[in-house]
């Protein structure tokens, strides 16, 4: 059946069809106004791509390495907390499909269906894990030594929900009040964070940085990996798009640590569009629930075949065979948009 889709825009259709409306409502939708999730389409959609030509594309080599690891194409899996919503197979379906397509699924740690244990026995292909706050800080390291052991190649910790956001659809549908996040999710801080992080033994990856201080600052406390998000615009409100952030974040990165982004992420044109400003790879959120929704582990693989594909072609017509191509010159920023940013904007020819 996955196989059938030859455009993820069918995909995300049939996937949205077939989703219960619990697992709808926690994709539709970002915090209050839902400006900031606008904004991440607006920022991808007021890019332009500039093509060069006659440059030989006979070959186009769509792979990458990112913390040492290769992937087919510049995309990995966002950490998420609830992709049993999508497949009753939840992470241990990421992480099949991320091993059978060839990339390096980052896991939200708060699953509700399977051990970090069982979901790291699925597969020895590397993963990383996404470690949210939770007792105190003794806890936190317990936490990182049993990643490590249980094979983990990196944790990711996401900075930018201390506390979940108001989604207001979501408030309104349930008149349910916002979950609480931990005490020590809450109170994490520049004073507090080094005696977490103290002796891990893994590479750091920092989620939720859009501040070019607060990424310096991370490298040089010895995070590998900074991670431009603003959560999909669940969190904050009137924040800018998340591709927005990315270019002076990378300058104050300075090539010391690899950047990547996720939030708004829908096409092969994103994903390029990021690497050209600086970033080694994207991560995909919505769109890895809309794979697994339309298919489960072989809907992921699916849905990661059709974006580099969108990759390939990109690249075949902007003139840049290997991604390390793929430069600064090749988009032109402050374009006008030509479609009205929202959810699935991405796909206008949804319904047609
Ligand atoms: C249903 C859902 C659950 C999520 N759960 C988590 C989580 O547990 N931890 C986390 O760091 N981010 C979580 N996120 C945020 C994603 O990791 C990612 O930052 C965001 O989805 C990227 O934006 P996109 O959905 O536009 O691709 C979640 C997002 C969604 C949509």
């Amino acid at each position: 059946m996955s196989q059938d889709f030859v455009t993820t825009t069918e995909m995300v259709a049939y996937a949205r069809k077939h989703m219960s409306e619990k697992a709808w409502a926690r994709l539709d939708g970002a915090a209050e106004t839902e400006t900031t999730m606008k904004r991440n389409r607006l920022g991808f959609d007021t890019l332009a791509l500039q093509p060069r030509i006659l440059v030989d594309v006979s070959r186009i080599d769509t792979s990458t390495t990112f913390m040492g690891h290769k992937l087919r194409i510049p995309v990995l899996p966002a950490p998420i907390g609830s992709t049993q919503l999508y497949d009753p197979e939840g992470h241990r379906a990421v992480a099949r499909a991320s091993e059978t397509f060839g990339t390096v699924p980052i896991l939200a740690s708060m699953v509700v269906i399977s051990t970090w244990e069982e979901i790291a026995g699925v597969t020895p292909a590397p993963k990383i894990l996404q470690l949210a706050f939770s007792g105190d800080v003794a806890w936190a390291r317990e936490a990182i030594a049993r990643a490590r052991q249980v094979g983990y190649r990196g944790v990711c910790f996401a900075f930018d929900t201390p506390r979940f956001g108001r989604m207001e659809r979501e408030m309104i549908a349930t008149h349910e009040p916002i979950r609480p996040t931990s005490a020590l999710r809450q109170g994490m801080s520049w004073d507090l964070l080094p005696s977490v992080i103290e002796g891990a033994g893994l590479p750091l990856i920092a989620k939720g940085v859009t501040h070019p201080e607060d990424a310096r600052r991370l490298v040089d406390m010895g995070f590998e990996v900074i991670y431009v998000s603003n959560h999909a615009g669940h969190a904050l409100d009137h924040g800018r798009g998340a591709i927005d952030y990315l270019p002076d974040v990378v300058s104050a990165v300075g090539g010391r640590a690899q950047v990547i982004l996720d939030s708004g992420v829908m096409r092969g044109t994103d994903v390029v569009k990021a690497i050209a400003l600086g970033a080694t790879a994207v991560a995909i959120g919505r769109l890895q629930c809309f794979g697994l929704a339309a298919g489960g582990e072989a809907g992921l693989v699916r849905l990661f075949e059709l974006l580099q594909e969108e990759i390939f072609y990109a690249m075949t017509y902007l003139g840049t065979p290997t991604i390390a191509d793929i430069r600064r010159e090749h988009v032109i920023t402050g374009v006008p948009s030509v479609t009205p940013p929202s959810l699935l904007s991405a796909f206008p020819l949804l319904g047609e």
